[in-house]
């Protein structure tokens, strides 16, 4: 099978990107950065802006004729949107709208990367539900909702076309994947003017053992699905393309729902065993807008119903929480050796 995923040097892009190698398919990337692109004769990685160069990507796309592509372009990090929102719209909004329209004119079918984000800022009912669920935003004033915003207008956007053109797509929600190199840790790999997601930012603080700071309560919850259980569901619906194309499916693992609190708490005690050590790790509480700015507001609570892709492909994730964190907390302390 020919495979394109486009932003294919980010976290799941590329994690995606090595398991389509597994399975011997002919792999294109394209990205405009190249952090995680090791040199690899198995697949051929193009380095360019898709923003300022479209036509470079028409040109990819009529040559190699993928027999799908990966949409994964996407800044998902909550400190940027509340650092630059308007960046962020003309990313996760202008430039993917672009990207789908590309791929639709040429009937490229593809996967589009959305997000758990769009079901907003307070769990009122169930497990999120792709059909039945209403997405609750916070107030507009809170600008960290323009990505979710700008994820809800694409994938109506997606939609339309979808019932219009048949070009056969499939949109992804995925909820807290995790995995070692899923961000830059500050102290290792340079500061930016935005903050890394919190494995990222906990890490950072075990590393140089300083506080670990909880936006407060620290009683909002998160559910962590590991990459490799990811990977494998998203495999599962290219297997399973007929049954789920023009689908919103979710992508997580509701068993594994932790608070921040005591995911930090997870964290220190996973460090000593790890180190073997018994270091006093100290966690203070932050205000979420000292960290973030003006701009922050949180999801309280964001369980998935993850029953739809369960019937259309059996997937279902194995990895629990505290494996999950151990195997990537090692992997990222092997990272620095
Ligand atoms: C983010 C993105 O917005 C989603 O689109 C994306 O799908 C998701 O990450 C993901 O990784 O899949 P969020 O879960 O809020 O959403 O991202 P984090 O930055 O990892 O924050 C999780 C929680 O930790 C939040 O409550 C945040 O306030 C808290 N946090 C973050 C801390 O307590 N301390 C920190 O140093 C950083």
């Amino acid at each position: 099978m020919k495979v394109m995923i486009l932003g294919g040097d980010g976290f799941i892009g590329s994690h995606l990107r090595d398991a389509h190698i597994k399975r011997d398919d002919s792999v294109v990337v394209v990205d405009e950065c190249d952090l995680r692109s090791k040199k690899c004769d198995s697949y051929k990685f193009h380095k360019f802006d898709i923003s300022i160069n479209m036509t470079a990507l028409d040109d990819l796309i009529y040559l190699f004729k993928p027999d799908i592509a990966y949409n994964c372009v996407a800044i998902a990090n909550p400190g940027f949107y509340t650092y630059n929102p308007i960046d962020t719209f003309n990313i996760d909004f202008d430039l993917n709208y672009n990207i789908i329209r590309e791929l639709s004119g040429r009937n490229i079918p593809f996967v589009h990367f959305s997000t758990s984000e769009v079901y907003g800022r307070k769990q009122l009912t169930d497990n999120y539900n792709e059909e039945t669920s209403d997405l609750i935003l916070g107030p507009s004033h809170k600008l960290r909702w323009i990505y979710a915003t700008s994820k809800i207008l694409l994938e109506q956007l997606i939609l339309a076309n979808f019932n219009k053109s048949k070009t056969d797509c499939i949109i992804v929600r995925p909820f807290n994947f995790i995995g070692h190199d899923i961000d830059w840790i500050p102290a290792y790999h340079g500061q930016k003017e935005w903050i890394p997601r919190v494995y990222s930012c906990f890490m950072n603080s075990l590393l140089d053992k300083i506080d670990l700071q909880v936006v407060s309560p620290g009683t909002q919850q998160r559910c962590y699905t590991y990459i490799d259980d990811a990977i494998e569901a998203l495999l599962s619906i290219i297997d399973n393309w007929n049954k789920c194309k023009g689908k919103v499916i979710n992508i997580g693992a509701p068993q594994n729902e932790i608070e921040i609190l005591e995911l930090a708490k997870l964290m220190i005690s996973l460090m000593n065993e790890i180190r073997e050590e018994k270091y006093n790790h100290q966690i203070s509480l932050i205000d979420g807008t000292k960290l973030y700015g003006d701009g922050y507001d949180d999801s309280q609570r964001r369980v998935p119903d993850v029953s739809l892709i369960n019937q259309l492909t059996g997937w279902k994730a194995k990895t629990e929480l505290r494996d999950m964190f151990k195997q990537s907390m090692i992997k990222t302390i092997n990272s620095f050796i």
